[in-house]
């Protein structure tokens, strides 16, 4: 075979001492390593420290474990469905088709935050609601809300850094002091956070709790014109305040049970109320509360009227990405947005593909869902 006569015939290997064809070869050559360099860069090897968003989730695993099937944060949580109806006042705002006059069906998902799917329900939790918004002729809306009235880090780094720092230290069950101590010592920002979040009393249950979005985001209506807004879920229930001896000692899912009793007896509503920032809020930072003064314009209620555990096609497979927004609607530069979007991705790939285990929170219709 090597002294085949015809072999470089064959094979047009006289062709490679021709200089055009070796200059073709390394260009291609040069192709295969930048395709291989963008991967590279991507996934991080090439930047050991930068964070990425796989090494988010991997800090979440880190600090909470792995749980196969489950979110890795607001791990435990239950679905719920019902409908907005929208009374048309955020189309002077936004050309969203949620916003129209009318009525649009909706998915939604109760949760607490926090990596473990088991976690016994208690006053300290942070309370969350996603939603995805789904206009029979429109384009989707999610938005992922929680009960606080701002956020407790402004950047991504700030929320990789105050996962570890907030672990449980396994001897004593709680943070270390000494990690929380070091961490506001760099984030004045989150101290600031943590004495609005303290100053605003959590509610005795999901029900009566408002979700706040948090975020800037910026409305856009049929004239172009681009208005800055933050958007809240308030609760018509009343608001009454967590009380002090909690029963989560006798029965480990009592918020969620109470919520499941609540929307079984009678459907619960929630108003959604937008508040018009002015020039000088800030857009890009969660940390800071906009001036009371701003006005609020009520655009519709929502109202829950199914809740069921999580199952296969339910609420458990949707990513409440907070950027998919139908066009009406976009994202402010905010850099949590796009960190909250990627991490979602990889924490949705990731549970997509593993073995699921039932819930902590059973319904009586769990195994068919919401
Ligand atoms: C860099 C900051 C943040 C990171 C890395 C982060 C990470 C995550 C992850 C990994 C999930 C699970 C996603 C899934 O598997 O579907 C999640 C869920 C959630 N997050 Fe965040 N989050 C961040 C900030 C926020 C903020 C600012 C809010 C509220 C405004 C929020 C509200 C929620 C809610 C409500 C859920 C549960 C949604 C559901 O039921 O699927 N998160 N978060």
């Amino acid at each position: 075979m090597a002294n085949d006569p015809n072999l470089s015939t064959r094979y047009q290997l006289g062709s490679l001492a021709n200089k055009g064809a070796l200059a073709r070869l390394a260009l291609i050559g040069v192709a295969i390593l930048a395709v291989v360099g963008c991967f590279a860069f991507v996934g991080g090897w090439l930047s050991p420290y930068r964070l990425t968003q796989a090494r988010m989730i991997d800090r979440f695993e880190q600090v909470n474990g792995v749980w196969p099937g489950f979110r890795r944060n607001h791990a435990k949580g239950v679905c719920i469905a019902g409908y907005f109806n929208s009374n048309g006042e955020g189309v002077q705002l936004s050309t969203a088709a949620v916003f129209r006059a009318g009525r649009v069906p909706v998915i939604g998902r109760l949760s607490l935050a926090g990596g473990h799917p088991y976690m016994a329900d208690g006053p300290a939790a942070v309370r969350a609601m996603g939603l995805a918004f789904r206009p029979p002729s429109g384009e989707e809306w999610r938005t992922a809300m929680i009960d606080i009235p701002v956020f407790i880090v402004k950047d991504p780094e700030g929320f990789y850094e105050q996962l570890l720092a907030s672990q449980p230290d396994p001897a004593t069950g709680k943070p270390d002091p000494a990690k929380i101590k070091e961490f506001l010592n760099h984030h004045p920002e989150t101290a600031r956070a943590l004495q609005i979040v303290q100053a605003n009393p959590f509610s005795s249950g999901f029900a009566n709790a408002s979700y706040n979005g948090l975020h800037a985001f910026r409305l856009v209506n049929a004239g172009g014109a681009s208005t800055p807004v933050r958007w809240s879920m308030v609760a018509v229930d009343p608001f009454e305040p967590e009380p002090p001896a909690q029963p989560a000692a006798q029965d480990k899912n009592y918020l969620f049970d109470a919520a499941i009793a609540r929307i079984e007896r009678a459907p619960v509503a929630w108003r959604l109320v937008l508040t018009i920032g002015e020039a000088g809020d800030p857009s890009n930072d969660a940390t800071i509360p906009w001036p009371s003064g701003r006005e609020h314009i009520d655009v519709g209620t929502l109202t829950i009227d199914n809740i069921g555990g999580e199952a296969p096609g339910n609420c458990r497979d949707v990513n409440f990405d907070p950027l998919v927004l139908p066009s009406g609607i976009e994202p402010s530069d905010d850099p949590l947005l796009s960190a909250r979007s990627a991490a979602y991705s990889t924490s949705f790939t990731r549970r997509a593909g593993e073995p699921k285990k039932p819930s902590a929170v059973q319904t009586p219709d769990s195994g068919k869902g919401a």
